[in-house]
């Protein structure tokens, strides 16, 4: 379980799967991404589960204490063939409507790669659709960066599928432990987001 000064990041339970499934149908939130109805929303928690016992992180449920008991999910979570990028460790970050606009997901986002770096992770990835500029602005707020040689299709959607083509941002151990990580912002004030 991760704390920071607003959220828990912490493991799944059983009554998050009505809130996770309401705000994975909701298309605002999906409008970038796959849409899950229930039965799917069911197997993502499972695959969090499942990939925490076996690598001790995933994409964790966020709770706001006092104020909303699931927000989302952010973690980090291993990336697989056939992207092109992998083997990798991506982060990733999925709100609730209502809990966009308040900084909740970088300071998960934050959060979690404090902690994936101090176990020894050189780089984290993410990538998302170039039209999902709230997206990529947080990855950039983090310090992550493009190269545009790193544009991809994604692999498990038909050619031509409008979704398909990706955008990839990449953020070393070091430049966060030199550039952006608390610590490093504090020694040097104009680092950091
Ligand atoms: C992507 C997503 C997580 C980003 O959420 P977000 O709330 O925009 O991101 P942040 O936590 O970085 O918050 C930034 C906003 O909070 C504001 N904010 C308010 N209080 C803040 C605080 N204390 N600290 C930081 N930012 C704060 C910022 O000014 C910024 O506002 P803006 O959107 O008007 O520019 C969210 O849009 C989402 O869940 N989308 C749907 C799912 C999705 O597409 N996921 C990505 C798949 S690749």
């Amino acid at each position: 379980m991760l704390r920071t000064a607003r959220l828990v990041l912490r493991p799944w339970r059983d009554e998050d799967l009505d809130p996770f499934a309401a705000m994975s149908a909701d298309p605002e939130v999906t409008r970038h991404l796959l849409p899950l109805n229930r039965t799917g929303a069911t197997a993502w928690i499972e695959r969090q589960r499942a990939h925490e016992r076996e690598h001790g992180f995933c994409f964790w449920a966020v709770e706001i204490p006092g104020v909303l008991p699931l927000a989302g999910a952010v973690g980090l979570y291993t990336v697989a063939p056939p992207m092109p990028f992998a083997p990798a460790v991506e982060i990733g970050w999925r709100l609730a409507r209502e809990a966009w606009g308040k900084g909740y997901a970088e300071e998960a986002a934050r959060a979690s790669l404090d902690f994936g770096f101090a176990r020894g992770i050189p780089e984290v990835v993410a990538f998302t659709r170039p039209t999902n500029t709230r997206s990529w602005r947080l990855m950039e707020r983090l310090g992550m960066t493009r190269d545009l040689a790193d544009d991809f299709e994604h692999p498990r959607l038909p050619p031509g599928d409008p979704m398909r083509p990706h955008i990839l941002y990449r953020l070393s151990s070091l430049r966060w432990q030199t550039e952006h990580s608390p610590s490093a912002a504090g020694a040097n004030p104009s680092a950091g987001a």
